[in-house]
């Protein structure tokens, strides 16, 4: 056997027996690399002479095809071994706990939001929105306060320079009592909604907020009496604060847009020095607080919303959302509701999960 043909042979072997594509890539240096011994031997083609040449250079290219093969077949060998091993090792293992659900939570007042809605569906009542940015006809004149009236200095409203192009001022809603028009107005009626969204005054202390959520209801139809609005309320506390023993006591009070109005009182009792809402107020060591205004609506409003208060009449509410979330999961500072602190959304959120149902409890599924 020549010099060539060994060193071929024992290339091959080499190459065959090569462990790992470091091993093969070090054979490719030491063969065909610049100062590899096959290129050393091409490199003497140059000095032979014409015959010698004729007869070696053929030769020694055929070896260096052979090896050069050679390592790209054991090269393609190796890389489909190592997508192999990478198929096998980077299988999704179904069978794997789910990953954590997902971070963030429900703000109380959105979720108190989701069980009026999920309590009050249950009535027949749908839910209505209306702008927060508002007019001064829909949050006060269709609401039976006229330009002079009194009540309109005791809301303290943020007005905007400009008046819109019938000449109204231009405010944000002080309350959702103007949802109750553009109800009207839209619907007709009969009708049954709430509207539960954000109003504005310019007020702050530990119990107000110069942003704060209402929640609205309007009832009109014929033959309605007080006696559904104290059932409607009863019915919806109960649900709400998941308790049969809520006790209401109807105060009289007043309010432009309903006549007779009402001031809605609940019945609380001491439990561990926390007042809890339940039993009668008037039992010893109980109390009654003052939880929302209401009344039948003012037949003026009904006119100015377009029908006929002769036909059709009812009764309508509002009340504070963040002030029923307080009072159901126990938080005592309203500023805080909107500091954005995580770790008191972490501690008084909802799982986007839990959502509120009557048949597993409105309240917290935790
Ligand atoms: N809009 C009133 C307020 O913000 C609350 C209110 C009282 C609404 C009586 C009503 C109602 O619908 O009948 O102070």
């Amino acid at each position: 056997m020549t010099d060539l043909a060994n060193l071929q042979d024992s290339a091959l072997s080499r190459i065959a027996a090569a462990e790992d594509a470091d091993a093969l890539e070090a054979l490719r240096i030491e063969y065909l690399g610049k100062q590899g011994s096959i290129s050393a031997l091409m490199k003497t083609v140059g000095k032979m002479s014409p015959e010698e040449r004729q007869e070696q250079a053929p030769k020694i290219q055929g070896a260096r095809t052979a090896v050069a093969d050679a390592i790209a077949a054991r090269k393609d060998a190796f890389e489909a071994q190592e997508l192999e091993r990478k198929l096998a090792s980077e299988r999704l293992d179904l069978t794997l706990p789910a990953p954590g659900a997902p971070k963030g939570s429900v703000h109380p007042v959105s979720q108190v939001m989701d069980e009026l809605a999920e309590i009050f569906a249950d009535l027949g009542f749908s839910v209505a929105t209306g702008p927060e940015i508002e007019d001064d006809w829909h949050n006060f004149t269709a609401l039976n306060m006229a330009e002079t009236h009194p009540a309109r200095a005791m809301h303290d409203t943020f007005y905007f320079p400009d008046r819109d192009a019938d000449g109204n001022r231009m405010l944000l809603r002080t309350h959702t009592s103007p949802v109750q028009i553009r109800s009207m107005m839209k619907q007709g009626a009969p009708i049954r909604i709430i509207a539960p969204g954000r109003v504005y005054r310019s007020d702050s202390d530990a119990t107000h907020t110069p942003m704060f959520h209402q929640v609205e209801g309007l009832v009109i139809d014929r033959d309605i009496n007080l006696g559904h609005l104290k059932w409607t309320l009863e019915t919806f506390l109960k649900a709400f604060f998941e308790r049969d023993d809520i006790v209401l006591r109807l105060r009289p009070s007043y309010f432009p847009f309903t006549e007779p109005s009402v001031e809605v009182d609940v019945g609380w009792q001491d439990v561990n020095g926390r007042k809890v809402l339940g039993g009668d107020g008037d039992a010893p060591g109980h109390g009654w607080m003052e939880l929302l205004g209401s009344g039948m609506v003012n037949r003026r409003v009904i006119e100015f919303a377009g029908l006929d208060p002769d036909e059709w009449q009812g009764f309508a509410w509002g009340l504070g959302v963040d002030r029923l979330a307080m009072l159901k999961y126990g938080m005592d500072d309203l500023r805080a509701f909107f500091d954005g602190d995580q770790r008191w959304l972490d501690h008084y959120g909802f799982s986007p999960f839990d959502q509120p149902t009557l048949s597993a409890g409105v309240g917290a599924g935790a």
